[in-house]
């Protein structure tokens, strides 16, 4: 269609958005251009490599990089690519090692991406004037990286802004998951639940502050599991952990209202606050009495007040700071995308605390369990319906005007208000048509 910013322009207006944007193809590489191109986007967490000769590989905007630690203070990240023929470097997701040797004709390069071996010997190369020395036989790194508490972020875009006043207000929800640990750390454990869609990235973005769908989507799964609680625990004692992850997906529309949602600049978002479906769990004592010890009572109670439900750091991470899980977006067309599921350890605590982590994400975000299947079946049905000649507009004018501004900087709303997804698409819109090297 050869799209220009004010045909881009158009596709999105106050209370809506043109179908376009769910489902040309056109549009989705503009978007890995001008938006996954410049954003900051989530690359990992700094303890996927925990020591010297570490490395992790993974895609940044689909493209492979390779997230390597050169030593205690320092981590790299670089296109996965070598420096002879371009093969990637390492094809491995993770492991240790004392040098990056491309499988392909033995290039070898060290943790800082210098190349320290050439098959064959680098005097071949005398006569255009380069060795081993020269940056162009190095691997090459990303232009922007920035670890903000552990989580590593990078961006394609040379003059990314920085890290803390583009996260604005969702820096205090990363703050908040990581001040849950007694020693302030985290860690990744385990592996990744990875999830493929048929469907949009966008659709799963602006699902994690959707208030409105889990009562409906989320029926048959969570109010079975508040049933069978109700039935078998008629006294709230002893109330098994998934029952008590899985009923408040069945709270009703109150309750999600209640919660409310919050929108920044940048398409940030959060919900929950002072309420979240992660409130009502209940306390261990051995870790609440390390966390004391750790920090005092006015902290503590500062920390554990703050119950955020779903952070979205748009358009690539989101997470849940209260039980420690981050999920991260990672499109590959225009109407597929896999998202990956991580479980993170707060270093200091009860192993309690991790299996709670790692039963909520079996519990709702896997594909083989009850909640995550019933989004990817939604997500599903809006790519498939969008696909009719019913309309070219996607409604989302609810609640529009009602929202408020907030002590953050940002705009707060009842929690089936469609603020937050008309907020995204304000931030999608400024990266899809500033100029060329503007973020
Ligand atoms: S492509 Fe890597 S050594 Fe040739
Ligand atoms: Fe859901």
């Amino acid at each position: 269609m050869g799209y220009n910013s004010e045909k881009i322009a158009a596709m999105i207006r106050d209370d809506g958005v043109h179908k376009a944007v769910y489902t040309d193809p056109e549009i989705f590489d503009l978007e890995m251009e001008k938006v996954w191109g410049r954003a900051w986007i989530f690359v990992a967490h700094e303890s996927q490599v925990p020591e010297a000769g570490s490395f992790y590989s993974t895609t940044l905007a689909r493209q492979p990089v390779l997230l390597v630690r050169e030593d205690e203070e320092t981590i790299n990240l670089f296109f996965n690519r070598c420096a002879h023929k371009g093969a990637k470097v390492i094809e491995q997701e993770s492991g240790k090692s004392k040098v990056l040797r491309c499988g392909y004709h033995g290039w070898s390069y060290d943790m800082s991406g210098r190349c320290r071996h050439v098959t064959g010997g680098d005097e071949a190369y005398r006569a255009i004037g380069v060795d081993k020395s020269s940056a162009c036989m190095s691997l090459t790194k990303v232009p922007s990286v920035a670890n903000y508490r552990g989580f590593i972020f990078a961006s394609l875009s040379p003059d990314a802004p920085d890290i803390k006043t583009w996260l604005g207000a969702t820096a205090t929800s990363i703050d908040n998951m990581v001040d849950r640990s007694p020693v302030g750390r985290l860690e990744v454990t385990g592996g990744t639940l990875r999830y493929s869609h048929d469907s949009n990235w966008k659709f799963f973005v602006e699902n994690l502050n959707d208030m409105m769908h889990a009562m409906i989507a989320h029926q048959s799964s969570a109010q079975t599991a508040r049933v069978m609680g109700k039935q078998l625990f008629p006294d709230d004692k002893n109330v098994p952990s998934e029952i008590q992850i899985l009923s408040p997906f069945a709270e009703n529309t109150d309750f999600f209202e209640e919660m409310g949602v919050h929108a920044f600049e940048n398409g940030h978002s959060y919900s929950g606050g002072k309420t979240s479906i992660h409130a009502g769990y209940s306390g261990i004592p051995e870790y609440e009495e390390s966390m004391l010890n750790a920090y005092g009572k006015e902290k503590v109670e500062e920390i554990f007040s703050l119950n955020r439900h779903n952070t979205v750091v748009y358009p690539s991470f989101t997470l849940k700071g209260a039980i420690q899980t981050i999920r991260v977006v990672k499109p590959i067309s225009v109407d597929q995308t896999v998202i990956e599921s991580w479980t993170l350890r707060l270093v200091g605590a009860p192993d309690e605390m991790l299996q709670r982590s790692i039963l909520y994400c079996n519990l709702i975000n896997s594909s083989g369990n009850l909640v995550g299947p019933d989004d990817h079946e939604a997500y599903h049905r809006l790519q498939h319906g969008l696909g009719s000649d019913a309309g070219d507009w996607v409604s989302m004018g609810r609640h529009i005007g009602a929202e408020e501004p907030n002590e953050e900087g940002g705009l707060s709303a009842t929690g089936s208000s469609d603020m937050v997804f008309r907020s995204q698409f304000k931030a999608w819109k400024a990266y899809m048509t500033a100029a060329n090297g503007a973020a």
